[in-house]
């Protein structure tokens, strides 16, 4: 098992180039399998659940490749329209390929990909869009199997804007006789790269990051080179370790629209920020401030996947902060961490209360997801003495070598493999 071992204290200070975001990179690699062609996928980070993502399409018999740090995918020779079981645990993200191979085999059998440390996570929303679409499901031997002679476009009223269900369901239409309409759909920018990522294969889509999405289907598709939007959960992550240790930090190749609930949060909190057309720049020089009450929601509200980043970082404000997690209902497991460190976290129910202290101290704590791991790494930087954190193979997830990002930045943290 690897940890962090994290002197804290220093402050971080510099400039960083933002990679493709994780979850715009994940779905596009799953239509890569749509057009059977080959798509380049450019400027991808090198995380775990990419590379189990790259080997479920090559189990599929897609040629699957890097170059530099392009993903390139043949899928003209798929073979197979089973997710591999085993692969299909490990990350939840494989579900997203049931729409995908829906379109260009007629049919996919996987495993329910079940819950993950933050919620039970059912796919009923994604399930009830793809009948209409007109795919039979049926449960057999605890595998879903998934068959539709011919996919119908169709009106598709979702009843929560669920980014997978959203992705599912705009990937399966593609390869829908006429016209389907997606009604209250997500919105994340994520979902607008999608749409563009299919359009630049030749699929018409509009109306991605608005209340309705079209799309026209059965249209033929081409190879194609894309690039990525940049991933604003890294890029929220960084900018809050910076201000948890009074920092100044420019994040290049960013897209600061796509953020403005967090970056109006840390000014919210006392930090400067200068928004530029594709960077940010954050100083924090001033005491930390508690902010207004918080609650996460589908985008353009506040991020979910940033709440236990902030909440680390409210831990240092003068004042109490309530952070509400509306979205997953079991992604509080760091505040205990959290508290071990010195910090005053209450739950009640679904809401956090933060009440401020002068200081955390250093501690060996452990990651139990993805987000609240990049907490505890936020909350070591900025503690007196030094901190362990274990179990990092979770924020491997979503972060490329975050011990590197941080290093190059100021911060004194290194990889240790533990005996
Ligand atoms: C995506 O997950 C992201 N993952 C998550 O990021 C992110 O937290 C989430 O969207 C919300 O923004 C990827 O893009 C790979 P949802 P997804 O379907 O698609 C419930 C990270 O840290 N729901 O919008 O699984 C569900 O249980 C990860 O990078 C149903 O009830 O999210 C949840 O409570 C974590 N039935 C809520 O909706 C369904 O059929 C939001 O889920 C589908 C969802």
């Amino acid at each position: 098992m690897e940890s962090y071992h994290i002197s804290g204290g220093k402050t971080l200070e510099g400039e960083y180039r933002l990679k493709g975001a994780k979850n715009a990179v994940l779905p596009i690699l799953a239509a890569t399998i749509i057009s059977g062609r080959t798509s380049r996928i450019k400027n991808c980070p090198r995380l775990s659940d990419i590379r189990t993502m790259m080997a479920i399409l090559e189990e599929m018999g897609c040629g699957v490749s890097w170059d530099g740090s392009d993903i390139l995918v043949d899928s003209s020779p798929v073979n197979s329209f089973r997710i591999p079981q085993k692969l299909m645990k490990e990350i939840r993200s494989s579900v997203f390929l049931m729409g995908p191979t829906l379109a260009r085999c007629g049919q996919v059998i996987l495993s329910d990909p079940g819950g993950c440390a933050i919620g039970k996570r059912p796919i009923d929303i994604h399930l009830a869009a793809l009948r209409l679409l007109g795919v039979d499901i049926a449960e057999k031997d605890g595998l879903l199997e998934c068959r539709a002679k011919s996919l119908k476009g169709a009106v598709i009223p979702l009843s929560f804007p669920s980014v997978g269900a959203t992705e599912n369901v705009m990937m399966a239409a593609v390869m829908a006789e006429g016209e389907t309409r997606i009604l209250n759909p997500a919105k994340e920018p994520e979902i607008v790269d999608l749409q563009n990522y299919l359009t630049s294969c030749g699929a018409d889509i509009t109306g991605a990051g608005t209340e309705e999405i079209r799309i026209i289907g059965g249209l033929p598709l081409h190879e194609t080179e894309y690039e990525p939007i940049p991933d604003r959960i890294e890029a929220g992550t960084i900018l809050t370790a910076a201000a948890a240790v009074r920092g100044k930090v420019l994040l290049k190749g960013a897209a600061p629209e796509h953020m403005d609930s967090v970056l109006d949060c840390l000014e919210e909190s006392g930090c400067k920020i200068w928004r530029q057309d594709h960077s940010v720049y954050l100083e924090a020089s001033s005491p930390l401030k508690a902010v207004k009450p918080i609650e996460t929601r589908p985008y353009p509200g506040f991020p979910t996947d940033m709440q236990s980043q902030f909440m680390a970082l409210m831990c240092l404000a003068e004042g109490t902060t309530e952070i509400t997690e509306a979205i997953f209902e079991n992604r509080f497991k760091h505040v205990a961490e959290l508290n071990r460190m010195g910090a005053r976290i209450r739950i009640a129910g679904k809401t956090a209360m933060i009440e401020g202290v002068e200081s955390l101290r250093g501690q060996r704590v452990t990651a139990a997801d993805l987000r609240g791991g990049a907490a505890l790494v936020i909350a070591g930087l900025a503690a007196e003495g030094d901190t362990i954190v274990e179990n990092i193979s979770h924020i491997d997830r979503g972060y490329d070598r975050l011990e590197d990002i941080l290093t190059g930045l100021g911060a004194r943290i290194e990889r240790v493999v533990e005996p």
